[in-house]
């Protein structure tokens, strides 16, 4: 029998990044127990991740605001080591219209893991933030090091102040540690296309946008916006493979429940380090599938950041990750879990 590395809770770990962050702690050898209240997802990706892996993750349901079902579940499945921390609301928009609900989420996700975690001898914890907490930076690429801007947005605010949670909790002097990942863009989905990204209903992001109106469900793509100071007038993005990141996921377990580090509390941008506008990802998207995405250029989104795109090389040296997978190979893969679902009648 193959000796397990240690037991993760997955938070969110049906969603999006945590599915495919599921499937690399398992195929490094980490037990994993997902838990999610399947407010944004569904039953059927445990199926996926066992169809890629061979194994299905133990998967609890519930809240994970709901200190009494997260007691019961660290009771159920003693000696947990790591936790990675994915459960948080992420729509910009719906952020805007409903901000207890994202600062009643997010805040008490976080706080309720922070105080199991004492009580439960858990090493470390990996926070999902994203770049969205550098606002509109002052340059490009960006460094762990620029300012963190004034929140455009609740969920903006709500990853803003998890980091500082979590920085304060570690400072008050916690017995564990906390690798804070902030995200760029990330996109595109398992090689396999048993798992990918799966929105409610009409999607925010630009990627599923694309890749549904690539198959028809959407009649054209809107393009927000030609006349932003960039090359070509369209957002600049730093669009990461989820694959990719999710590997970073599993490095950063590794380096907390091993202390490869002094350092109880490190931050690190996860991103390719190469700006695409929106219009460069549209022409990549068709070059690389061959399929048309009728798009119409509109009016600026409220509240986007003109541009953004990360400097990784601090994650590429100290974390030795570096993102691998290619634009055209990661759109692809896009593609073929739009194709996947279609297949299966589900969108
Ligand atoms: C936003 C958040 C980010 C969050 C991510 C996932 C900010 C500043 N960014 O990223 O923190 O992690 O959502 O929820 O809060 N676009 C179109 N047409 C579309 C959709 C998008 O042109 O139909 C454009 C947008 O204007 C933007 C780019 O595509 O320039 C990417 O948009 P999106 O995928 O929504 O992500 P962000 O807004 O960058």
């Amino acid at each position: 029998m193959i000796m397990k590395k240690g037991l993760i809770l997955v938070t969110g770990g049906t969603g999006y990044i945590g599915s495919h962050t599921v499937v690399e702690l398992q195929n490094s050898g980490y037990e994993v127990v997902i838990v999610d209240n399947l407010s944004n997802s569904n039953r059927d990706v445990l199926d996926g991740i066992e169809r890629i892996t061979g194994q299905r993750p133990a998967f609890v349901e519930a809240d994970c605001t709901d200190m009494g079902a997260m007691r019961e579940l660290f009771e159920t499945y003693k000696g947990i080591s790591g936790i990675i921390n994915f459960a948080a609301s992420k729509a910009v928009g719906e952020s805007v219209q409903k901000p207890i609900l994202y600062y009643r989420n997010n805040l008490n996700t976080l706080m309720n893991l922070l105080d199991l975690m004492g009580e439960y001898n858990v090493k470390g914890i990996v926070f999902s933030s994203s770049c969205t907490v550098y606002g509109e930076p002052d340059e490009n690429p960006v460094t762990e090091a620029a300012p963190i801007k004034v929140a455009t947005s609740p969920y903006g605010n709500t990853k803003q102040i998890c980091e500082e949670i979590i920085t304060d909790v570690i400072n008050s002097g916690a017995p564990f540690k906390s690798i804070i990942l902030r995200y760029f863009n990330p996109v595109g989905a398992h090689p396999s296309a048993e798992i990918g990204e799966l929105p409610n209903g009409i999607p925010q992001n630009l990627i599923p946008f694309l890749t549904q109106t690539a198959i028809g469900i959407r009649k054209e793509l809107s393009v927000f916006g030609d006349d932003y100071n960039t090359p070509d007038g369209s957002c600049i993005r730093d669009f990461i493979n989820v694959v990719d990141l999710a590997k970073a996921h599993v490095i950063a377990i590794e380096r907390m429940l091993e202390d490869k580090s002094e350092e109880k509390i490190e931050t690190f941008n996860l991103g390719t380090g190469i700006g695409l506008s929106v219009k460069e990802l549209i022409s990549a998207f068709e070059r690389a599938t061959g399929v048309k995405v009728p798009h119409k250029i509109v009016g600026r989104r409220v509240g986007d950041i003109e541009k953004v795109w990360a400097n990784p090389e601090y994650a590429n040296n100290v974390l030795g990750w570096k993102a691998e997978v290619s634009i055209e190979d990661t759109l692809r893969s896009a593609w073929a879990w739009q194709c996947r679902l279609r297949e299966r009648g589900i969108m």
